[in-house]
């Protein structure tokens, strides 16, 4: 297990965030395999999915290290408390993160998400616990506000959960009325770290190389968390040019780990993976097709060879 220091030593510059669907293990070993190092984060995970005994999701592989979970949900007294102690029965991952971020209906309404960021008692109520059970690394995920009106409201509130000692913020800088399409308002990051003075982790609209070192040289935040660019992109990170051959080896070896992982039943969540990562690729519409036709794990593969033909 890594210590705080460590988390944050070594992996400051960039980190990818839990993608609820997408940050599953087959994809989080390709991941690996191709030379991420940094700190990622399994899929969300509600605390009465562990209560149920329903642990998939943070099936992790010693090896995966770093890697972080991260909890959605309401504040009921006690659960948090229970909740921290089951998972450290499974004693693999390296830090928890709390989910303030999510504007989704059914988070919302379950208490987490951005209810916490609303109802920033209950989001303490919650931190309290997990820290009375866990001294190790914590981060928390958030956005800048509900709307441009809310933002300095937002940075009192996020204030107060300083006492918890977070190890960073990850803020994703779009309001919770803008959702997830807009130009976040990077413009912002300064003015979060003037006033938390923490360490903060930049996430929202970063898709591409170009953007990254676009960030670097004019904003320079602490680290930058990647969410949809490492779906269109799985090699953002690295040096590697990456490419369409490269996507397809990518996504061959994914289908492999995948039915190793799921089955070959399952094999239907693998096509959201794909409308990510070949979006805007030539032949896309054609290859689509294919793969929402394809029913077993040799066709999935045979949807690739419209590329064979044509390159
Ligand atoms: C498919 C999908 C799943 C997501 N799942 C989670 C999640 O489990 N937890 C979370 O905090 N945010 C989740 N998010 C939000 C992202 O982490 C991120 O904050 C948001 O997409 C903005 O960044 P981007 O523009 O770089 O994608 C999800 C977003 C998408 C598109």
């Amino acid at each position: 297990m890594f210590s705080r220091d460590q988390i944050l030593e070594n992996y400051t510059d960039l980190i990818i965030a839990p993608l609820s669907g997408f940050t599953i293990k087959p994809f989080r070993q390709l991941l690996r395999e191709y030379g991420f190092k940094g700190l990622y984060y399994t899929e969300m995970l509600n605390p009465y999915e562990i209560k149920k005994g329903k642990v998939e999701k943070i099936d992790i592989l010693d090896k995966e290290s770093p890697v972080g979970v991260q909890l959605f949900g309401g504040y009921k007294k006690g659960l948090y408390k229970e909740t921290m102690n089951r998972l450290k029965e499974y004693g693999r991952f390296d830090i928890i993160d709390l989910n303030m971020g999510c504007p989704i209906r059914k988070v919302v309404h379950s208490g987490g998400g951005v209810h916490l960021l609303k109802n920033i008692d209950e989001a303490k109520y919650i931190l309290k616990e997990i820290r009375s059970e866990w001294d190790g690394p914590l981060s928390i995920k958030t956005r800048i506000g509900f709307t441009m009106d809310d933002i300095d409201n937002t940075i009192v509130k996020l204030k107060e959960l300083l006492v918890f000692e977070p190890d960073f913020f990850s803020i994703h800088f779009r309001t919770v009325e803008e959702k997830f399409t807009p130009p976040p308002h990077w413009d912002l990051y300064k003015k979060f770290k003037e006033e938390l003075k923490i360490f903060i982790y930049l996430n929202g609209g970063v898709y591409d190389k170009n953007t990254i070192k676009y960030i670097k040289r004019t904003i320079s935040p602490d680290g930058i968390m990647l969410s949809r660019g490492i779906l269109y992109d799985p090699f953002i990170f690295s040096e590697d040019k990456g490419g369409l051959m490269k996507k397809i080896s990518f996504s061959k070896k994914f289908l492999r780990y995948f039915v190793n992982s799921y089955g070959e039943k399952r094999l239907k969540e693998t096509r959201k993976f794909f409308a990510y990562l070949f979006k805007g690729e030539i032949y896309s519409r054609e290859f689509k097709k294919k793969v929402y036709s394809a029913q077993n794990y040799d066709e999935y593969i045979a949807a690739f060879e419209i590329y064979d033909y044509e390159l």
